[in-house]
């Protein structure tokens, strides 16, 4: 008789952003549930929670350069996807925890759950609540009301990204705009200046935008720091800070379109 095979499952789950507040039963219960648990999480506090609820864990912090050293996250994401699958080989049921949603602005889920797939294993993603979800709620917005668009902030500049001023803006990672290497935690000044002037062909010097950052503790406040755009290259910006622009112009009917379907702008309200 052949040996029975244990294959492993792999589960990635959002704790959200705010301690043990922000997560989903399904993705509570997984989590209790696990062989093991990797996690990447905000704060201490957040780690020893899911400690408590599942003593068999790994934190994956110390793939980040530690101290001095020079390391491209490339490199730590690659470190991070191999850990995870070793684990999952082994036959064990892995739970992965990543703070916010984890599949929004992370790449180590979607390598891992697809080099798991690759290897006949049983992987998926559970959604969590990302800081996005988090700034609408902050903030009173309704992203629907004029769309929006989402970018990290060096993906913006280095490519032809183009914003549409009559939506909101975000930028995702406002911190590293315009640090290509992934070696750094901080960008310049001066960077951030090439950032305001290319912004500045579709927005005014003085609009105004806004730093969020979501509490990432019951005892905390959100950060909600309103400044004008050319203000940006001295404003202290933190990894976890993101940058809301909001719409400068308003939206406007295409009239062509009403006619073609029939409606007068009257009637749209
Ligand atoms: C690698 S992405 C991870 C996003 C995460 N997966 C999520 O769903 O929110 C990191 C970026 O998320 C945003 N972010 C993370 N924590 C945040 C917070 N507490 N408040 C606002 N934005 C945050 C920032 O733009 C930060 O640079």
């Amino acid at each position: 008789m052949q040996p029975q095979v244990h294959k492993g499952r792999l589960v990635f789950i959002g704790t959200g952003l705010q301690l043990a507040g922000q997560i989903g039963a399904l993705s509570l219960s997984y989590l209790k549930q696990a062989d093991w648990v990797f996690s990447l999480v905000p704060d201490g506090f957040t780690e020893q929670w899911i400690v408590d609820l599942n003593p068999n864990h790994a934190s994956l912090q110390p793939f980040y350069a530690q101290g001095n050293e020079i390391k491209s996250r490339r490199d730590t994401y690659t470190q991070m996807v191999d850990a995870i699958l070793e684990k999952v080989r082994q036959g064990l049921k892995v739970v992965v925890a990543l703070y916010g949603h984890p599949g929004v602005f992370a790449c180590v889920s979607h390598n891992a759950i697809a080099q798991a797939k690759l290897e006949g294993i049983d992987a998926k993603m559970l959604p969590g609540i990302s800081a996005e979800a988090c700034l609408w709620a902050d903030l009173s917005i309704d992203p629907g009301r004029s769309g929006h668009q989402s970018y990290e902030a060096t993906q913006f500049l280095l490519y032809n990204h183009v914003p549409n001023p009559k939506t909101h803006l975000l930028l995702w990672q406002i911190a590293l705009a315009g640090e290509p290497t992934l070696t750094a935690f901080s960008t310049t000044k001066s960077r951030l200046q090439v950032l305001v002037e290319h912004l500045s062909q579709w927005y005014p010097l003085s609009h105004e935008v806004i730093i969020y950052e979501a509490a990432n503790l019951p005892v905390q406040s959100p950060r909600i720091d309103r400044i004008q755009l050319q203000d940006l290259p001295d404003a202290r910006l933190e990894m976890i800070s993101t940058l809301l622009i909001p719409p400068a112009k308003t939206l406007s009917l295409n009239l062509a379109m009403c006619e073609r379907l029939g409606f007068t702008e009257a009637e749209l309200g």
